[in-house]
């Protein structure tokens, strides 16, 4: 058959002239991706006096306090306007209640000092949530039959966020997903003078394998004979869209400045339905199982690791992100600051 004698040939509309060069790629491209769109997560350890690699998570390390200020004006330096620290508690610091997270002394508080007179236009987010401070790994404290007990972790957490508002924090980023945790840290740090720190609320946030390699990374992991920790008892059910907008949008209710959906590749569906039903910013949390599958992939040759991370990352805005974190965060800033950068 020749073409010349179809009826609907030649088409009117041939879209690949828009496609044809680097140029006019360049104009039509509809999503960015830039280094002020990237929060760099940081894993803070006290007695690692030298960069401790992670073997799930190659190329991301567990800093000494010293360590992570040279990482923060790094970063800086390359247009990352914030960090989210998250501490490697030493074990013989954990108990059942993770009294840990009020200690004005802790690890996170003289990091942020530290940072704060170092770096001090760089953003700090610092997570709320007892998990790094539990010795049973959970978010929470648990009740005498061994489940999180909602009311009594909240009440932990609004003075763990006063404690953190206190050492210095722009941001608390509550994790945990107890119920009505944002009104409480809301209303805590309004009563104590402190209305200047902001809340980006975990708002969705699933009950994700994809969080195992994070668990080695700070040390919440249990023996694997134990298995996976399981937080569908407060984490959301992969399952459910429209569970996940009911509880992101009390988050909104309650006081929140940011919501964030996490994780974030697996869940972009999510990402753009909350996009339609607020007008506050959106953060997303690449976590750590999509980094390490990206790397993965990579190491064995299958994936082109540089495409595939941005690919992955112009997915993530293109979903409907402002704010994006990322372990790529480095490695991207650098890239994108490159003047032979193109994404072409
Ligand atoms: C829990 C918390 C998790 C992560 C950060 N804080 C999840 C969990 O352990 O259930 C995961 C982040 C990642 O995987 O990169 N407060």
């Amino acid at each position: 058959m020749k073409l010349d004698d179809l009826s609907q040939w030649p088409p009117r509309r041939r879209m690949r002239r828009s496609r044809s060069g680097p140029s006019i790629r360049s104009v039509l491209q509809e999503t960015h991706l830039s280094a002020s769109d990237l929060i760099a997560p940081l894993f803070v350890k006290e007695s690692a006096t030298t960069p401790e690699p992670i073997a799930s998570m190659p190329g991301v390390f567990r800093l000494g306090i010293r360590s992570v200020v040279d990482e923060c004006r790094t970063l800086h330096t390359l247009g990352v306007r914030g960090v989210a620290l998250f501490p490697c508690t030493d074990p013989s610091l954990k108990n059942p209640k993770g009294s840990g997270a009020l200690d004005p002394q802790g690890l996170i508080p003289r990091t942020l000092a530290e940072i704060k007179s170092s770096v001090p236009g760089l953003l700090v987010f610092c997570d709320v949530a007892l998990d790094p401070y539990t010795d049973h790994g959970h978010d929470g404290v648990l009740d005498a039959s061994g489940t999180v007990d909602n009311d009594a972790t909240v009440e932990i957490l609004c003075h763990m966020s006063l404690c953190l508002a206190q050492a210095g924090a722009n941001f608390v980023a509550p994790s945990d997903m107890m119920d009505g945790r944002v009104g409480a840290i809301r209303d805590t740090l309004d009563h104590s003078g402190h209305h200047s720190t902001g809340i980006l609320a975990y708002a969705a946030k699933f009950a994700s394998a994809y969080y195992g390699p994070f668990r080695d990374a700070v040390g919440s992991a249990r023996p694997s004979s134990e298995g996976y920790l399981d937080k569908r008892g407060y984490q959301l059910n992969p399952a459910n869209p429209r569970e996940a907008l009911l509880d992101a949008l009390l988050d909104e209710e309650e006081g929140a400045d940011i919501l964030m959906v996490k994780p974030a590749g697996p869940y972009l569906d999510i990402l753009t339905r909350l996009r339609e039903h607020t007008l506050l910013p959106l953060a997303a949390y690449q976590v750590s199982g999509e980094y390490s599958m990206i790397h993965a992939a990579a190491e064995r040759g299958w994936t082109d690791l540089p495409r595939t991370r941005l690919e992955s990352l112009l997915a993530i805005k293109r979903a409907g992100a402002d704010i994006i974190l990322s372990y790529f965060t480095k490695t991207v800033a650098e890239e994108l600051s490159r003047p032979s950068f193109s994404i072409d």
